[in-house]
C-alpha cells in the first residue's frame, strides 16, 4: 500500500519521516550490495559515491508554497516526490544507465517516473538522470511502499550542479543573463569531458583486455 496520510489520521509528522527515512536505508543498502556484486563479478565499482538525506521541514514548506499547496502532511505526501532522496555518482556517463537499470531490475522497487536530463538537458544545462521510485518499508503492522527520488549522475556532472545551485542561491530573484549562459557553456564543456574521459576509459579497457588474452 502506498503511503497516504489523512489530516485528521493518526500519522504523525514524526511517523511520516521514520518512514521516509527507512525508504533511504533500504534503498541504500540495496545500492550496496549491487555494488558489492558489481565489484566482485566485473572488478570494477560504477559507484563513486553515494549521499542521501531526509528534505528539511524548512525546505518541504517552500516547495509546497512554490507550488500552491498549504503545508499540511497530506499535500507534503502526495506533491513532493523528494521527501527522500539519494544521489548516486559515478565515474562514467555508461555507468549511470547500468546503475538505472539495475535499480529497475529489483522485483519490489517500482519505478513511478524517470526523467533523463542527460538525453534532454534543462535550459540551465543541468545533466543528471532521475528516477522516481517506491520501495517498501516494512512496519511491524504494515508495509507501506514509500518514495524516494534517485538522482544519478557523473562525478563532472555533479560538480556543476553544485557549483550552479551555490550560484543560484546567491541570486534569489534571477541569475543574470551572462552568468546563465556562462553556466550553459560550462555545462557543454562538461559533457564533453565525460564523453573523453569515456572513450578514454574504453581504449584502456580495450587494451587491458588485449593483455589479459595474451597473458
Ligand atoms: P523541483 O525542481 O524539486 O520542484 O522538482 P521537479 O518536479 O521540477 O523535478 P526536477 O526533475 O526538475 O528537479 C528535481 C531536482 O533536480 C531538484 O530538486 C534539484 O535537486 C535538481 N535540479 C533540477 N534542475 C536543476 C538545475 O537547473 N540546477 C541544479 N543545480 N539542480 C537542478
Ligand atoms: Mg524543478
Amino acid at each position: 500500500m502506498e503511503l497516504e496520510v489523512r489530516d485528521d489520521g493518526k500519522e504523525s509528522w514524526e511517523e511520516v519521516m521514520l518512514i521516509y527515512g527507512a525508504a533511504l536505508k533500504q534503498i541504500n543498502t540495496k545500492l550496496q550490495i549491487l555494488s558489492d556484486e558489481f565489484q566482485l563479478v566485473h572488478r570494477y565499482n560504477p559507484i563513486e559515491h553515494i549521499k542521501y538525506r531526509v528534505k528539511t521541514p524548512k525546505s518541504i514548506v517552500k516547495k509546497l508554497q512554490r507550488h500552491g499547496y498549504e503545508s499540511t502532511l497530506s499535500n507534503m505526501v502526495k506533491y513532493c516526490n523528494d521527501i527522500a532522496g539519494i544521489r548516486i555518482i559515478c565515474d562514467y556517463v555508461s555507468d549511470i544507465y547500468r546503475i538505472a537499470d539495475m535499480i529497475s531490475n529489483q522485483s519490489d522497487i517500482r519505478v513511478v517516473g524517470i526523467k533523463d536530463y542527460i538525453t534532454n538537458p534543462k535550459p540551465s544545462g543541468y545533466m543528471s538522470y532521475h528516477m522516481i521510485v517506491l520501495i517498501p518499508v516494512y512496519l511491524s503492522d504494515r508495509i507501506v511502499d514509500t518514495k524516494v527520488e534517485i538522482q544519478i549522475r557523473t562525478i563532472a556532472m555533479d560538480f556543476w550542479a553544485s557549483l550552479e545551485h551555490k550560484i543560484q542561491y546567491k541570486f534569489p530573484g534571477k541569475v543574470p543573463e551572462h552568468i546563465q549562459e556562462e553556466l550553459y557553456a560550462c555545462a557543454k564543456m562538461v559533457s564533453a569531458l565525460d564523453d573523453r574521459m569515456l572513450s578514454l576509459n574504453d581504449e584502456i579497457m580495450a587494451i587491458a583486455g588485449e593483455e589479459m588474452e595474451e597473458a
